[in-house]
């Protein structure tokens, strides 16, 4: 496997109010190619496309390689393949876990192909607590036996698992992802209630069908898999990503002289596109791109996070930052993850005026002129509302930390570079 190179000790420096235009390529998503990689374990070889070379990507590669997949990275053409035929093990340690919780995705995929899965338990995340009791407790409904022992799930399922009509008590992205893949070579019919319909659970479904699974309803709130004895291997290409879309959305409402976004799914990010109109911000949209440039006047609005196809945890910070230039008070509510907020003590360095109200909520006064400052990424998302941040500010920003941004948005300096931008990465 080829590497990318790492940028923990690296900074981005920004210089703001530079009008960008041109167009961006929008990458493939990663939170598809995540659930794509571990669904590799379902059978001999997978050919993915449209991977973003990002390092989460990098993580899940690490982690398949150490259970002993063979992994051939294609990075300028954005496709890896990955072959599984001799693993050499069923247990994913810590020492990759720690790096990416959606590592828990091999979870499912391992116990219903090997009858035995030994995943590190996901340590905590700095958005907030993100247990996987639910990812656990079906897969317990379908037979499997789970023990969380010095902080490992040890799961086994010696006779295979079996199908159940299991239901999450709460939407769970990586959950449903976790029991579908489970589900695929389990015995008998799996019905999921309450599953996530986010456009990536509908993705796996397509490539799950692909190499030969029975599945109906992905995208609806009601899944049935019939499982089957075993899948076989194809080639796939995952869908654009649409937190990425709705970043460099807000990013064109603010400083977008005219930026054109291709290579995207429109419906993905209606909820972006609603909230933007609502803050007086119109679009203009093709069959897979949007062109969007400066509002002249941008309207506070109030946003609350949702489930899909409600607005997005993901984007909650990068809104926030459009905010702060909108006139008046909006509210943000968190619902999905309510402690995630660390990006506010940031914002207030560059000038924002924002109130955590509690309870998942802050409230922002608009519109307030931000001035470039020294500031610390602290998650992969808080990390881009800070380079939004950045591009509308008077004068230089430099955002330490940068391997979050890293972890999810593809080559996003030379992105904004290619526009017009002013960026750079320093030691
Ligand atoms: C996925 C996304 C992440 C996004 C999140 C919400 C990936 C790789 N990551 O994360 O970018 O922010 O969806 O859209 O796709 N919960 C439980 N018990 C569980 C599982 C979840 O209580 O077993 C709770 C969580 O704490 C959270 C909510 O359910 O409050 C939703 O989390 P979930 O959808 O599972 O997030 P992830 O799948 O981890």
């Amino acid at each position: 496997m080829s590497f990318f190179r790492l940028s923990f000790s690296m900074k981005l420096e920004i210089s703001g109010q530079r009008e960008l235009s041109g167009e961006i390529r929008i990458s493939g998503a990663k939170n598809s190619a995540l659930p794509a990689m571990a669904a590799s374990l379902l059978t001999d070889e997978l050919l993915l496309e449209n991977i973003p070379m990002v390092e989460d990507i990098r993580s899940m590669a690490l982690l398949i390689e150490g259970l002993g997949g063979r992994i051939k990275i294609q990075k300028k053409k954005n496709k890896i393949k990955i072959n599984n035929n001799n693993l050499k093990t069923v247990e994913a340690p810590y020492e990759y876990v720690k790096k990416m919780r959606a590592s828990i995705l091999v979870l499912g995929p391992l116990l219903t192909r090997f009858g035995e899965a030994r995943v590190a338990y996901p340590g905590g995340c700095k958005i907030g607590a993100r247990p996987v009791d639910l990812h656990i407790e079906n897969l317990k409904r379908m037979g499997a036996e789970i023990r969380v022992e010095h902080g490992t799930i040890i799961a086994k399922a010696k006779d295979g698992l079996k199908g159940s009509r299991l239901s999450f008590e709460k939407v769970s992205v990586t959950g449903t992802e976790n029991i579908m893949m489970a589900a695929v070579l389990a015995e008998g019919e799996t019905i999921i209630e309450n599953a996530a319909k986010e456009p990536e659970v509908t993705d796996l479904a397509n490539l799950l069908i692909k190499m030969g699974a029975k599945i109906e309803g992905a995208g609806t709130d009601l899944i049935k898999i019939k499982g089957v004895k075993e899948l076989h291997p194809v080639e796939y290409s995952i869908i654009p990503d649409r937190i990425e879309t709705g970043t460099y959305l807000i990013i064109g409402s603010l400083i977008g002289k005219e930026l054109h976004l291709y290579n995207t799914i429109p419906e993905h990010v209606r909820s972006i596109v609603l909230k933007l109109n609502e803050a007086g911000i119109f679009l203009e949209e093709g069959k897979d791109s949007f062109t969007v440039k400066r509002a002249k006047k941008i309207l506070p609005v109030d946003i609350e996070t949702q489930p899909f196809p409600g607005f997005p945890t993901d984007m909650q910070a990068q809104f926030m930052v459009l905010l702060t230039q909108a006139e008046g008070r909006s509210i943000i509510r968190d619902t999905i993850f309510p402690g995630r907020f660390h990006h506010v003590d940031e914002l207030l360095r560059l000038g924002a005026n924002i109130k955590k109200l509690g309870n998942g909520e802050v409230s922002v006064m608009g519109k307030t002129e931000l001035s470039g400052a020294e500031v610390l990424a602290t998650d992969l998302r808080a990390s881009a509302s800070l380079v939004i941040a950045a591009l509308i500010a008077n004068g230089k920003t430099i955002i330490h930390d940068i391997f979050h941004l890293e972890r999810g948005y593809e080559r996003l300096s030379e992105k904004i570079k290619k526009v017009g931008g002013k960026i750079k990465k320093i030691k």
